[in-house]
């Protein structure tokens, strides 16, 4: 199994993440740090990362204000995401910051924190020491660790390393990861954290109604970068997705394509954006917003009134 092509899918969000900050689109003063390269987009790339970014971040807000400051993270399949300095500079604290990757990646992402005193900083406020391997780094509440989220005697290891605590209620993110997954492999990892947290809520951002001609072109790219998209099965629909949850004994789920996230995101910051490119025509942004969505499962019953409007 060559799992290169979905490793680097990591450099391809990450440039795009970093290209669409360049213009405006919203802020992250560490993006640039682990990415150097940047090569222009389409403006419907950029604004579906925007809705992405946006988007997920909505979840990210709704569970701190319900969990408090006593929650967890753990960003499954992170790459090179920059969370945990973005919540750091608006003074939000968790107790712990969890972040899991291939360890090829997890490598580049503690060698870029190493040599970046802007990185190592923020993960280093408090006192106490930084434990550094080669592709794992723990520093206070900062976890970052290799491991293959298809193996869950690796994940749970990982994650008693990084002393993770089941009571606590925690927030799951895979932005666009469990789609590179074999179905039972994911089916495997959602029971296990269902039978192991008491309280969480999973975000999960990932394509949806694959069943079209569109659907079909995206997949032809992606598979023509040699990515096996083991798990796309889940991806037909927004019904497929929230089964998986309830099916892997979830308490509940709901699921919204982006053409309902970005429309429920505040008007004056879709017209600010909207003013940054100019589009000819909406249709190809629909049509990419349509095979995009946000899903949600929850175990617990704190997180089963979350809705994309933000309420
Ligand atoms: C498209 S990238 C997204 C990265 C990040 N979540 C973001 O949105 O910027 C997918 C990530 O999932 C990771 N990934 C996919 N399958 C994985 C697995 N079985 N174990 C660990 N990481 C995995 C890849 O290495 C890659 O970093």
């Amino acid at each position: 199994m060559n799992d290169d092509p979905v490793m680097a899918t990591n450099d391809d969000a990450s440039e795009c993440k970093r290209g669409a900050v360049e213009l405006g689109y919203w802020q992250d003063s560490y993006i640039p740090f682990f990415v150097r390269q940047i090569e222009k987009r389409a403006p419907e790339i950029n604004r579906g990362y925007y809705a992405r970014v946006k988007g997920v971040e909505r979840f990210i807000k709704l569970f701190l204000k319900k969990a408090g400051a006593s929650s967890q993270i753990v960003n499954l399949g992170a790459g090179f995401d920059t969370l945990y300095w973005k919540l750091k500079d608006q003074g939000v604290y968790i107790a712990n910051y969890i972040e899991i990757d291939f360890p090829t990646v997890t490598a580049r992402k503690c060698y870029a924190i190493k040599r970046n005193k802007h990185l190592l900083e923020r993960i280093h406020e408090q006192d106490g020491e930084v434990k550094l391997s080669a592709t794992d780094l723990h520093a206070g509440n900062y976890h970052c660790m290799g491991a293959d989220l298809r193996n869950i005697s690796q994940v749970e290891s990982k994650l008693q390393q990084a002393e993770v605590c089941f009571a606590t209620p925690t927030l799951f993110i895979a932005e666009c990861v469990l789609v590179y997954m074999e179905n039972d492999c994911v089916n495997r990892l959602l029971a296990w954290i269902a039978s192991k947290f008491k309280s969480a809520l999973f975000v999960n951002y990932e394509m949806c109604n694959m069943n079209d001609t569109f659907g079909d072109v995206m997949l032809g790219n992606l598979r023509a970068r040699g990515c096996n998209l083991a798990g796309i099965s889940f991806c037909k629909s927004l019904e497929t997705q929230k089964g998986r949850f309830l099916d892997n004994n979830w308490q509940g789920a709901k699921a919204w394509d982006m053409v309902q996230i970005y429309y429920d995101l505040p008007a004056s910051e879709r017209q600010r954006i909207e003013k940054i490119e100019f589009l000819d025509e909406q249709e190809l942004l629909i049509q990419l917003f349509q095979h995009y969505c946000i899903c949600v499962g929850w175990l617990g019953t704190e997180f089963a009134d979350v809705n994309c409007n933000g309420d």
